[in-house]
């Protein structure tokens, strides 16, 4: 069975699609990897699939998530009728770059269309990677900024989160929220566990690493210490080649200007999470 974890932070732009498709890459070079895309934004489609081959899934009407929740596939034409979901019709397989090999759920901006009819629907997510969960070891879901449907649904289809942080102004007002958030869960569901694995700090901007971002540290490090929150050790760096990155569908490694040292620390980062995980087997 995999491990199924997700990427969360009710505060946007800190990273979650950089850090889910680059822990995607790290992890594809040795185990089995599903990338889920739970935003209607896309962005790890995009940055995962790469934007041209993104647009031609779109363009030829593909399955995306928004089958998993609807349940039914649309019918072809005027003279087929719309079929159940079959998931591996939804996995797009092998999307990973060279020897990373990555399976990617894609998403689309109709996604949002559940959000105004979410009655019955939270389950649905976890009840489909539940028919896949033993052919991966790792399952990484990508998660909106705000709170809707889609976080029950990510809770409910993972065991983990993971909470990238940007060390910056206003890091820590998110915390609170998923705090109360995964609180408010875990009493209405006390059948299903999930606990956060760690923060990640993700110097976003150049200027994270200066005063502002170490006060910043030093809140989130105290908010994180109070709710007995672990912190992952390596952080990511900022580097311009992650936008670049996501351009090109591509992990750091297979950029061209990408820093050797940021390279390394994201997979040591990879490593420490996937240790945590207790997924350090699938990695040798
Ligand atoms: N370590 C980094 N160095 C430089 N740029 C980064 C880094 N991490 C992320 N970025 C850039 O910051 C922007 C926001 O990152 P990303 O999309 O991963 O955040 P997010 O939390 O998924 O956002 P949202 O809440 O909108 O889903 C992107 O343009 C991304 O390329
Ligand atoms: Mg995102």
């Amino acid at each position: 069975m995999a491990v199924a974890v997700s990427l969360i932070n009710m505060k946007g732009g800190v990273g979650k699609t950089t850090v889910a498709s680059q822990l995607a890459y790290v992890a594809g070079r040795k185990m089995r990897v599903l990338a889920v895309d739970l935003d209607p934004q896309s962005n790890l489609s995009q940055s995962v699939l790469g934007p041209r081959d993104y647009v031609r899934h779109l363009n030829d009407s593909r399955p995306t998530i928004v089958q998993v929740f609807d349940e039914y596939i649309p019918s072809g034409g005027a003279y087929s009728s719309p079929r159940p979901i079959d998931i591996d019709k939804v996995i797009v397989t092998n999307v990973g770059y060279w020897d990373s090999k990555v399976d990617l759920i894609p998403s689309r901006l109709e996604l949002s269309r559940i959000l105004k009819n979410p009655t019955g629907k939270e389950r649905r997510l976890a009840k489909v990677l539940a028919q896949v969960s033993d052919r991966y070891d790792l399952i990484l879901i990508d998660c909106a900024p705000t709170e809707s449907i889609l976080t029950d649904a990510a809770y409910f289809a993972s065991r983990y989160v993971i909470v990238p942080v940007k060390p910056e102004f206003m890091a820590t007002i998110g915390l609170p929220l998923l705090a109360r958030s995964i609180q408010e869960f875990t009493v209405e569901n006390e059948d299903h566990s999930i606990d956060i694995a760690g923060l990640v700090f993700n110097h976003s901007s150049s200027y994270s690493t200066g005063p502002e971002g170490r006060k910043s540290i030093e809140e989130v490090t105290e908010q994180a210490r109070r709710q007995g929150w672990h912190i992952f050790e390596h952080r990511v760096g900022y580097s311009a080649s992650y936008a670049r990155a996501a351009r090109m569908g591509r992990p750091l490694s297979g950029t061209s200007h990408a820093r050797w040292w940021v390279i390394d620390n994201l997979e040591r980062l990879g490593y420490e999470i996937f240790e945590r995980l207790g997924l350090e087997r699938s990695t040798q």
